[in-house]
């Protein structure tokens, strides 16, 4: 393990996201550096030998074709972390997080030499206590302020003197993580629309991935519970959403609102009407003036079903990960099949299945990209989404000498995978989830 570490310094590390609160000081932005000390008193844990602070070095190879565009962008995320931070901690061991100060996936403990993995089960295989003990986490994290993390608004994204850093809970940062990945490039007076850092390339499964592993290890460490495991639904074959009832996620009206009484008719969108390109979640500060959450099952005008038993087997027929061009025109790519934008069975026609379908057959805050994150639905998606991610790993040995070269910015194998902090290398989210500490249940179907 000592060796597999020495080859993938940076991969390992547990996940946090930007920003770090720490690090978003006058003078930390100034000095491009977000070396922390530790307990300890050192940057980076490092007289405990926990890490220590290294200068970023760009791993960034831009294929021709790509490196002719480079130029004409100047966008904030571009080469992650590189226009926030040139010095960041590289954790030792089984060490992790912005400050070494955490584990890495997978470790607990003091001196994070305890293993653990834990089981994602189906949500509907919790007993009635654990499901409302999910429920209530989920509660806690929407109400709890992030101490550790604040998140980026802006007005003008052009201007990066409007630049702000604000408090935001725990729920609403890994929100706020999955808008921010989602908005279009910014050239230097406009917008590249054709990109996004977290969907439409090889790094969509992985950047998700990490997403999910985030919010898991944020609501671990709120509750003190180190067994907490993110449920997932597996919506394989169903007639319509039957956990959109309020013994579940919630029912909702024909509008879209949520059932009073269900668990999440109180919560609110982070970044909700404001996802438009020019501004970075300008009303983050007023949360009380976001949209509640909508939702309208099955009720699209032209996708009517839920992806099928066979949509999924069919999925798991493509050995390739990703092939050119890496985008939403891929062929034959599970990738491209998974993400949804080709038919699962023929890999070639163009169509809305898979992922893109559940969250358009969920309809309302779910249907939006950049705001999809506010309805705990797309939690429950996404981890069945990793599910068959492990699936086809598991199957093709899938590793990260798997992942591409390509030229979807931000989506290199050696690109950070953005905007998550420390730096995890897109390539480094494809092996096996025992290695991250995980895994899943064997689920049958409903
Ligand atoms: C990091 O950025 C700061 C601020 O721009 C600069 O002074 C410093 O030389 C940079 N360090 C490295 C290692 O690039
Ligand atoms: C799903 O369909 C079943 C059978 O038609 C029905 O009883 C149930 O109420 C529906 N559930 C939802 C959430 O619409």
């Amino acid at each position: 393990m000592l060796l597999l570490c020495t080859f993938l310094t940076l991969c390992f590390s547990a996940v946090h996201s930007q920003f770090p609160r720490v690090c978003t000081t006058d003078e930390a932005l100034r000095d491009k550096s977000c070396c922390p000390a530790w307990e300890d008193g050192s940057p980076c844990g490092s007289l405990s030998g926990r890490g220590i602070c290294r200068n970023w070095v760009t791993n960034v190879q831009f294929p021709i074709r790509f490196a002719a565009r480079v130029p004409q962008y100047d966008d904030d995320r571009l080469n992650w972390p590189r226009d926030y931070f040139n010095r960041t901690c590289e954790c030792f061991r089984t060490y992790g997080g912005f400050n070494c100060g955490d584990c890495r996936n997978g470790f607990h403990g003091e001196e994070c030499d305890l293993v653990k993995t834990v089981v994602r089960r189906e949500i509907r295989e919790l007993s009635l206590p654990e499901r409302k003990k999910f429920f209530s986490y989920l509660q806690l994290a929407k109400t709890t302020k992030s101490k550790d993390f604040v998140v980026l608004t802006t007005g003008d994204r052009h201007d990066r003197s409007t630049y702000r850093f604000v408090d935001a809970t725990i729920y609403n940062v890994f929100a706020w993580i999955h808008y921010y990945s989602t908005h279009a490039i910014m050239t230097p007076s406009s917008f590249d629309l054709s990109h996004t850092y977290a969907h439409r390339g090889p790094a969509f499964p992985g950047w998700h991935r990490l997403g999910l592993l985030f919010l898991e290890r944020q609501i671990q460490l709120l509750t003190n519970d180190e067994d907490f495991a993110l449920p997932y639904y597996d919506w394989r074959g169903e007639k319509n959403c039957s956990i959109c009832t309020n013994n579940f996620m919630g029912k909702n009206d024909v509008q879209g609102n949520l059932d009073p009484s269900s668990y999440f008719a109180s919560w609110r969108s982070i970044c909700s009407s404001f996802h438009f390109n020019d501004a970075y979640c300008p009303g983050v500060d007023h949360e009380n003036e976001m949209e509640r959450l909508l939702r309208r099952p099955g009720t699209h005008r032209t996708i009517k079903t839920l992806p099928s038993f066979k949509d999924v087997e069919d999925t798991l027929k493509w050995s390739v990960f990703d092939r050119s061009p890496y985008d939403a025109g891929a062929t034959r790519s599970f990738r491209n099949v998974l993400e949804g934008f080709m038919r699962a069975s023929d890999g070639t026609t163009s169509a809305t299945t898979m992922h893109n379908q559940v969250h358009v057959y969920i309809g309302g805050t779910m249907s939006q990209v950049p705001i999809s994150a506010n309805d705990p639905m797309f939690v429950l998606h996404h981890c069945y989404i990793d599910k068959i991610f492990e699936l086809w790993i598991t199957k093709y040995n899938g590793n990260p000498t798997s992942y591409p070269n390509n030229d979807q910015p931000g989506q290199g194998p050696k690109e950070c995978c953005t905007p998550y902090f420390p730096c995890f290398w897109n390539k480094d989210l494809l092996r096996k989830s025992t290695d991250l500490g995980y895994k899943y249940s064997t689920y049958q179907g409903s």
